[in-house]
């Protein structure tokens, strides 16, 4: 069997007496666009800085590309190829648009003249869409606006996986088929996506497989239409509402 991508062996992590984490064991192979779901609060976000480097593991291990990753700065994660978006969003709100790309590229991307970087800056805010707005001081985009320049941003670095968490919070259900073909054009650079995704059209519609957290604790890992009749997942998390709508959990 070909070595995963990224590997996660029995990773806990508590917040004083809360156990956010609890022995959460996956792999992720290259190629692959995961679906992270879960409640409120199951651990989505904590996973996903665990894995960057924001925090380390209480115990267990992260491992990327064979090499062990737990422990590392977000700067070394990063340059190692594993780029994240962020929830809540953090430009430099002093920087327009473009400055803040080209920043990523700079620094993250291992490019090292700032024209070029400039350049690889434009391609990312066109593939995302937002070059009309490249001169624009960060600080004044709207909040689905600035979860673009932070997928441009998160591009920028050039990444092997890419972790979304919310990338698409503000945009209305007109964007969804946009936002479909926007995570397919990202898988089809030869990224690996691993996405915390709110809208389950879109999770459904792009995930070849989905995790399910809740409490910290990974409750099903598999295919999207065996993780949705999953007891265990209906109950826990999807509740009645998926079943009658087909569309979105309650957020
Ligand atoms: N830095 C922190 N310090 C203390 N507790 C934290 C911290 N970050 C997260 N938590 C707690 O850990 C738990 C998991 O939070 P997390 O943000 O990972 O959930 P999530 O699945 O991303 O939720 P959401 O869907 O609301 O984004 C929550 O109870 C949260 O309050
Ligand atoms: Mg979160």
């Amino acid at each position: 069997m070909k070595a995963p991508l990224l590997q996660l062996d029995e990773v806990s992590l508590s917040f004083g007496g809360l156990k956010a984490l609890s022995n959460v064991t996956f792999r992720i192979d290259a190629g692959e666009i995961v679906g992270l779901i879960g409640p409120n609060g199951a651990g989505k976000t904590t996973l996903v800085n665990v894995c960057s480097g924001v925090f380390r593991p209480s115990h267990g291990t992260v491992r990327f590309e064979d090499h062990v990753i737990s422990g590392m700065r977000q700067d070394q994660v990063a340059q190692r190829g594993m780029a994240r978006t962020f929830q809540v969003v953090q430009p430099f709100p002093a920087m327009t648009v473009r400055e803040n790309v080209t920043a990523a590229a700079l620094f993250g991307g291992g490019i090292r003249h700032v024209p070029e970087a400039r350049k690889f800056a434009d391609e990312q805010l066109e593939f995302v869409g937002l070059a009309p707005h490249a001169d624009k001081s960060a600080a004044n985009l709207s909040l689905a606006h600035r979860k673009r320049l932070e997928l441009a941003k998160s591009l920028a670095i050039k990444p092997r996986l890419i972790w979304l968490d919310e990338v698409n919070a503000g945009l209305n259900s007109d964007d969804l088929e946009k936002t479909l073909h926007l995570i397919r054009s990202i898988a089809a650079r030869g990224i690996t996506i691993v996405m915390i995704e709110h809208l389950m059209k879109v999770v459904m519609g792009v995930s070849t497989r989905i995790l399910v957290l809740k409490s910290g604790t990974l409750i099903a890992d598999g295919l999207p239409m065996d993780v949705i009749r999953d007891p265990t997942v209906v109950e826990a998390y999807l509740g009645g509402h998926y079943a009658e709508d087909g569309s979105r959990r309650d957020v």
